[in-house]
């Protein structure tokens, strides 16, 4: 399997302190399991959130003229739960994902939900989902919020009305690599952000315009790509999915988000961590030829967690990494902040909501 990152042995699931759904926790990828209850809060333009609730996890009903499905008016979040060996249930860091979306909110002409609002609903659709929490060590529970323009409009302008949804799904390893070593393609011709567009928000359309270059990088046997800036296409921004590091000596550099990269929880995390190991942590315009010279390249994501890189190609030149099967600086980090995500560190951040 490739699932089994954790250091940790699991409890023998029939002896373990809590119910669990009926399914196979050995074999999670990335892929929706449907669950019991989703969380369901809509308000009017110009209003706000007031009172949300659980609903039975299922299709919703939208109008054809919905703005979200006609112009794209819709932001999403990604966290996880983790589930300790005594049952109880760890969120990382949700008022940051809670704050994201109130920063993507007001780019995208949306209403948000509060920071309280947004963390208790991610607390409610857990708890009520709570037999789909992998058992420790076997993955996370998913969690997915949207906010989206549900109102119905012709004429290009913010929806009337605004649903904010969350399901979640119990998940393991994000590529199909597993914890190996990914291999990225550098690309030169499609952006995924302009300066003054939306690339630093958490929009729909940043993902869907990605969709072709990541297809055909994989046909050509790439995990995913790696994208430049649009202006003078030298520096770095991001993967498809998740922020990217360099680490040369005991120097980490990732480049500065400045609008056109996405602001990462687990980007901001790993800087913490990183600097709290002794590692100089550069945010800055980070050069595609560096990444010629560099001992190690790795992503960080909540979906991805730490992905060490194998090997980046950029204009048919292929650069493997040395360090990159061990992923001396990558493992070292994933041990860290897995170790406070799952619990089995101190959270000397205060990171952790229980
Ligand atoms: C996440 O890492 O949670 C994301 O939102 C990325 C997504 C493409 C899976």
């Amino acid at each position: 399997s490739n699932n089994k990152r954790s250091t940790e042995v699991a409890a023998p699931i029939s002896t373990v302190p809590y119910e669990l759904a009926d399914i196979d926790w050995d074999n999670l990828g990335f892929a929706i399991t449907p669950t019991d209850y989703m969380y369901i809060m809509k308000c009017s333009e110009g209003q706000s959130f007031t009172k949300g609730e659980l609903q039975r996890f299922g299709n919703i009903e939208l109008s054809p003229s919905a703005g979200v499905l006609n112009y794209g008016q819709g932001l999403f979040e990604g966290l996880k739960a983790y589930r300790k060996h005594d049952g109880s249930i760890l969120l990382f860091r949700p008022e940051e994902n809670a704050l994201r979306l109130m920063m993507g909110a007001e780019r995208m002409c949306m209403p948000s939900p509060t920071i309280e609002q947004f963390v208790d609903a991610v607390k409610a659709t857990v708890l009520a989902n709570k037999r789909w929490i992998p058992p420790p060590g076997k993955g996370s529970l998913y969690i997915r919020p949207l906010l989206m323009g549900s109102g119905a409009v012709l004429g290009l302008a913010p929806a009337p009305e605004y649903t904010f949804l969350i399901y979640v799904s119990p998940v393991g390893n994000y590529f199909k690599e597993g914890i190996a070593p990914i291999h990225l393609v550098v690309e030169t011709e499609v952006h995924r952000a302009t300066p003054g567009g939306t690339g630093g928000v958490k929009t729909i359309g940043n993902y869907a315009s990605v969709l072709k270059a990541q297809t055909l990088a994989k046909a050509r046997g790439f995990t995913d790509v790696l994208y430049l800036d649009c202006v003078s296409k030298k520096y770095l921004e991001e993967v498809s999915s998740c922020n990217v590091f360099v680490v040369k000596g005991n120097t980490i550099s990732t480049p500065t988000i400045k609008g056109t990269i996405l602001p990462g929880i687990t980007r901001k995390s790993i800087i913490d961590v990183a600097q709290s190991q002794g590692f100089q942590v550069e945010e800055r315009l980070v050069a595609v030829d560096e990444l010629l010279d560099a001992d190690e390249v790795f992503c960080t994501g909540t979906a991805v967690v730490i992905s060490p890189v194998g090997s980046i190609t950029y204009r048919d030149e292929r650069v493997s990494y040395r360090n990159s099967g061990i992923g001396v600086v990558s493992q070292q980090l994933y041990s860290a902040l897995t170790g406070l995500q799952m619990g089995l560190m101190e959270d000397t951040m205060d990171w952790i909501v229980e």
